[in-house]
């Protein structure tokens, strides 16, 4: 019977331990098992290959973005570099061109070093994407909603055009997770997230996951996953499982006061864009002028001002210095990745904390900037 998404994130792992009935996956630490004899295996030989535990994590997100394996590896950057070995010198991929600054940054290394050219595209119109696609181009990749000005993507419509084309769609779920958006059930390929965000959820590790669609996919990804050897430790897998047993209690959470304060900075004169795609709990906006940015995080007192999303308590992120810094200046101002725009993480606290914290921030600038003329 397939269980619901809840029960399947809460008892992820239990009572995985037959021997000693243990409610809770053990933590294998051992990197080398023994053999009884040649040619005998338990199905554990070296730890990079496959671990027990980390193998749970790994059967347990396949499960829950709807894939056929799963891969757990160091990093969120570890995973996309995983994905991204599966292309070869002068293969081509089109990205969506409001994408996490780490992923384009990573893409122009590969171009440099290994001729894998990586192009841009408007992916909320289709016309954009074709007229790019060339007999070269291997991948459509995207984060929907965008990073960070928070434009929701139709998967399936994309699934479309790479289908009709013979491409890998690959997704990167970091920001809505299975909970809120199943990539793979609308007919993409690979889904990756930084674990590091939501899915671990507190802030404490940094780990990255791959998901993908069909035996032979699988079967390469597998390979190359044990032979680059960027996969998860042992004790951060346990971690992460312990985070997504309360992905859905915390994902309702963010959403609920990312409403509330969508709504709150939409009403705030000195806030002239809200960028909520009405899901999940990540949104941006842009501050009437750029003077204002740095009195508004140096004035944050509950909230902090920090580069990375998807914990249990927020964060505000500038992603023109921090998550987007190594975009061109102008190529990132011309994606709309203007020195006015701050990234929000949502946290979980009390909403009415959060709206006082920013409340505070506004009523001392306005002091400022009146001030000042
Ligand atoms: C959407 C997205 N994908 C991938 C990454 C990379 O993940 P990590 O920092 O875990 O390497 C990040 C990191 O910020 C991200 O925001």
């Amino acid at each position: 019977m397939t269980k619901k998404l809840e029960t399947q994130l809460v008892q992820l792992g239990n009572k995985s331990d037959q021997k000693t009935g243990a409610v809770n996956p053990p933590i294998y630490l051992s990197t080398a098992y023994q053999h009884e004899h040649l040619g005998h295996s338990t199905g554990y030989d070296y730890t990079r290959t496959i671990n027990p535990t980390r193998e749970i994590l790994e059967k347990g997100i396949a499960d829950l973005e709807s894939g056929d394996a799963g891969f757990a590896c160091s990093s969120g950057m570890a995973a996309i570099q995983l994905v991204l070995s599966l292309f070869r010198s002068g293969d081509e991929l089109i990205l969506e061109e409001d994408i996490y600054g780490g992923t384009y940054r990573l893409l122009k290394q590969y171009e440099d070093d290994y001729g894998i050219l990586s192009t841009y595209a408007n992916f909320s119109n289709s016309e954009s994407i074709e007229k790019q696609i060339t007999s070269k181009t291997k991948a459509l990749f995207i984060e929907t909603p965008t990073n960070p000005l928070m434009v929701e993507i139709d998967i399936a419509k994309i699934a479309q055009i790479a289908k009709e084309n013979d491409l890998l769609l690959i997704v990167d779920n970091t920001f809505l997770t299975p909970y809120f958006q199943q990539p793979i059930e609308y007919g993409a390929h690979i889904v990756i997230h930084s674990a590091t965000k939501y899915i671990g959820g507190h802030n404490d590790v940094l780990a990255g996951l791959v998901v993908a669609k069909g035996e032979a996919l699988c079967d390469i990804l597998s390979t190359k996953h044990n032979s680059i050897g960027a996969v998860l430790s042992p004790t951060d897998s346990w971690l992460i499982m312990r985070g997504l047993k309360t992905l859905h209690l915390r994902m309702r959470e963010h959403q609920k006061n990312a409403m509330k304060i969508s709504e709150y900075l939409s009403d705030e004169p000195l806030v002239t864009d809200v960028l909520y795609p009405g899901k999940g709990g990540m949104l941006s906006f842009r501050l009437k002028e750029s003077d204002m940015v740095g009195p508004f995080l140096e004035n944050l007192q509950l909230i902090s001002f920090a580069e990375s999303l998807g914990g249990v308590e927020s964060f505000i992120t500038y992603p023109p210095t921090q998550t987007h810094g190594d975009i061109p200046v102008e190529e990132r101002t011309r994606r709309g990745v203007c020195d006015r725009l701050l990234r929000f993480s949502v946290g979980i606290e009390d909403a009415k904390d959060l709206i006082a914290d920013l409340q505070h921030v506004f009523t001392q600038l306005k002091r400022r900037f009146t001030q000042n003329g």
